[in-house]
């Protein structure tokens, strides 16, 4: 197990399972056994164990009552099941909120909620703090030395904020840090004197809120990067609780793209991510489809450490909060999956593994119906792809390796977001991102999702799409990357702001970025929804889209012009050599990413960035991905196109679970492959 980068030390092979919450059969616990007999027969070798069972964990302040973790513990022992345990802070019980009213969180109105639903705790409370700690120090005593336990799941999609006093207070406190302790560096910072809203001190500083402030955006992305910071602190509480007697491995689900918390950040409390993903087949990104936009949610996962992750959750058929909660057609469930893996998860792992009976997930999809039997056709799948990941499970541990990277930052989401002006409900940032995406997904290109403030070794092309926050020290360490040799592709609205969204002086991009492009941006135009401008480039004609920039050219070489309105015959895209290296900037949105298709696709052959299948088309809906761990190179072929497939491979391949040696394949609708060169 030396040379593969496994997430555990004693597992090395693909998981498979998900949730299992046996607290809710308590009172039957023969369907424990019967879970047992048919995790078997689906091939399970994992369950993720009390997400929410605090209420059953501690029935009464105080009171413990580990029977049912006993019990299924003592099971997967005997059956050769790993445990992933969660802490259970996702739902509290009705006890703590009534005997502590200062666990329930408070909302932006200022409000006190009831007790219900879940996700749905302060944060701050010292009470619920030390309630979780405790019931985490006696869950790690407990289970630490069990065999079966495999990892640490801490809580449960954390997400949300309050807005008590305790909240405030701690909000406050970050600010003075933040600020050392100046309020008129605060007050400078997000630019105050704009209507009059001064500081005279800290305490004066409340929390956004619809019946108060909410457009000073110095105020709002602090909050929202102290959120981030008071859910860290929250989990580090947890961890260190659980660390006291344990040093399994943790991970917390996250939820993709989700805006409320900086998952960058976040994943600096873990040991590996992990997420959640369920996506909306019936939707399309552009040409290349939903598959692609999933595809970009597993890399920024990945990336967020560098590293491989667990799909701690998908649905075996269907899901049951959407407006409409269709079912997968036969293979998409499987396809799904190997999708995951090929962007680098070690896992596939299904909320739930039976349906509830009662409450709000009685209709979500699960493993097991209430019907109660094997003899089901989500059944049958899930079995069959049981089978499938034993086959290949020789592809734990290997990586996937980007030489091209796109920044993405939840900065950036949070400045676009409250940012009056642009098209000022939707800046569609994640479409800008995926626009480009888009180029490397289709050619089988790996690439990863870094922040800006990551760093930039072993990337031989980065792409900053709408990079709006950017402060001057990310400008200088853009410019020395270019200058070193990389290669800089940026778009309209780099670089406006500073990390507190204030406005450059002196224009955007701002400081030494517009000597490394070789330009100044001088306007940008804002269309309506329905309009579009001619773009010329490469001696054919494409379209912009909702923004176009006027640029104001120094030294750079015009490789696109404007094709109509005011800025017709202007320049539209540029490139300039600096140093060693190359920067591109492109001032428009591309209407449908054929012009950022075509410039992302030359730049990848001028840089030889490596193509899933060397030479060779990839039609357009199907993934091709590449995972390596040094000696074997695995490709997984997976077919989202609705249509059937022929395609020729670079060489002589082996399909991983039959052992043939193939040159070139055959996909059926949702069909796909995984190969081994
Ligand atoms: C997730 C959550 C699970 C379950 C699932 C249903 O967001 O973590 O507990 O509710 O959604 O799709």
């Amino acid at each position: 197990m030396e040379n593969k980068n496994y997430l555990f030390t004693d597992f090395d092979k693909l998981i498979f399972g998900g949730d299992y919450n046996p607290e809710q059969w308590r009172a039957t616990p023969e369907i424990w056994d019967e879970d047992m007999r048919l995790m078997k027969l689906a091939h399970w070798n994992e369950a993720t164990v009390g997400v929410f069972s605090w209420a059953e964990l501690e029935p009464q302040e105080g009171v413990y009552d580990f029977s049912v973790p006993d019990a299924i513990f003592e099971k997967a022992e005997k059956n050769g099941l790993k445990i992933i345990l969660a802490t259970p802070s996702g739902a509290k019980p009705r006890w703590m909120a009534e005997k502590y009213p200062e666990v329930l969180r408070v909302s932006e109105d200022r409000h006190r909620e009831l007790y219900g639903k879940r996700h749905n705790h302060c944060f701050t409370s010292p009470v619920y703090r030390e309630k979780i700690a405790e019931m985490n120090r006696r869950l790690a005593k407990r289970y630490s030395h069990s065999p079966a336990l495999l990892c640490w799941h801490i809580s449960n999609e954390v997400n949300g904020e309050c807005h008590c006093e305790y909240c405030r207070a701690a909000f406050i406190e970050f600010l003075r840090k933040k600020y050392d302790n100046d309020i008129e560096k605060l007050n400078h910072q997000w630019w105050t004197r704009f209507w009059s809203h001064r500081y005279d001190n800290f305490e004066q500083v409340e929390p956004p809120s619809s019946k108060g402030e909410t457009l000073v955006h110095g105020l709002t992305l602090d909050w929202r990067r102290f959120v981030t910071a008071q859910t860290m602190d929250f989990m580090n509480h947890e961890i260190a609780a659980v660390k006291t007697y344990s040093d399994k491995p943790i991970t917390t689900n996250l939820m993709g793209f989700f805006t409320g918390i900086d998952y960058r950040e976040l994943a600096k409390t873990v040991d590996f991510v992990s997420w959640d993903n369920y996506p909306n087949w019936e939707l399309t990104y552009g040409d290349v489809g939903q598959a692609s936009w999933i595809g970009m949610t597993h890399d920024c996962m990945r990336s967020l450490k560098r590293k491989n992750f667990l799909l701690m959750e998908s649905t075996p058929s269907h899901v049951n909060w959407k407006d409409i909660n269709k079912l997968y057609r036969p293979g998409k469930m499987r396809i799904a999956s190997l999708q995951a893996i090929a962007h680098g998860s070690d896992s596939v792992q299904y909320f739930q593994w039976r349906k509830s009976r009662g409450s709000s997930e009685k209709m979500h999809g699960a493993v097991v119906d209430h019907y109660g039997k094997e003899d089901t056709r989500v059944f049958r799948e899930v079995a069959e792809l049981g089978a499938e990941l034993e086959k290949i499970s020789c592809v734990a541990g290997s990586e996937v390796v980007s030489k091209a990277a796109i920044l993405y930052d939840w900065d950036t989401v949070w400045a676009l977001q409250e940012l009056q002006g642009m098209q000022k409900q939707h800046k569609r940032y994640g479409e800008a991102t995926h626009l480009h995406y888009g180029a490397f997904h289709r050619r089988g290109i790996n690439v990863d999702l870094i922040g800006r403030k990551d760093s930039y070794e072993g990337y031989d092309l980065i792409v900053a799409p709408m990079m709006y926050l950017c402060e001057e020290s990310t400008a200088e360490k853009l410019a020395k990357y270019v200058e070193n040799g990389g290669t800089l592709v940026a778009t309209y609205a780099m670089a406006q702001a500073n990390e507190n969204d204030l406005c450059h002086l002196g224009g955007w991009p701002c400081g030494v970025l517009m000597d490394v492009f070789g330009l100044r941006a001088e306007e940008l135009d804002t269309l309506y929804p329905e309009e579009s401008i001619k773009i010329n480039a490469f001696g054919a004609e494409y379209l912009a889209k909702d923004y176009c920039e006027v640029l104001k050219v120094k030294d750079a070489e015009v490789i696109a012009t404007y094709g109509s309105d005011f800025y017709k015959d202007l320049p539209a895209a540029t490139v300039k050599q600096y140093g060693k290296g190359k920067a591109y900037y492109i001032a428009f949105r591309d209407k449908n990413g054929e012009f950022t298709d075509k410039l992302i696709g030359d730049i990848a052959k001028e840089l030889s960035l490596p193509t899933a299948i060397a030479g060779k088309p990839i039609p357009k809906g199907v993934t091709a991905k590449v995972r390596e761990n040094g000696e074997e190179k695995y490709l997984f072929l997976l077919n989202f196109s609705g249509k059937e497939q022929d395609m020729e491979l670079d060489g002589e391949y082996t399909v991983i679970t039959t052992g043939e040696k193939i040159n070139a394949v055959h996909l059926e609708i949702n069909g796909g492959v995984v190969l081994k060169k």
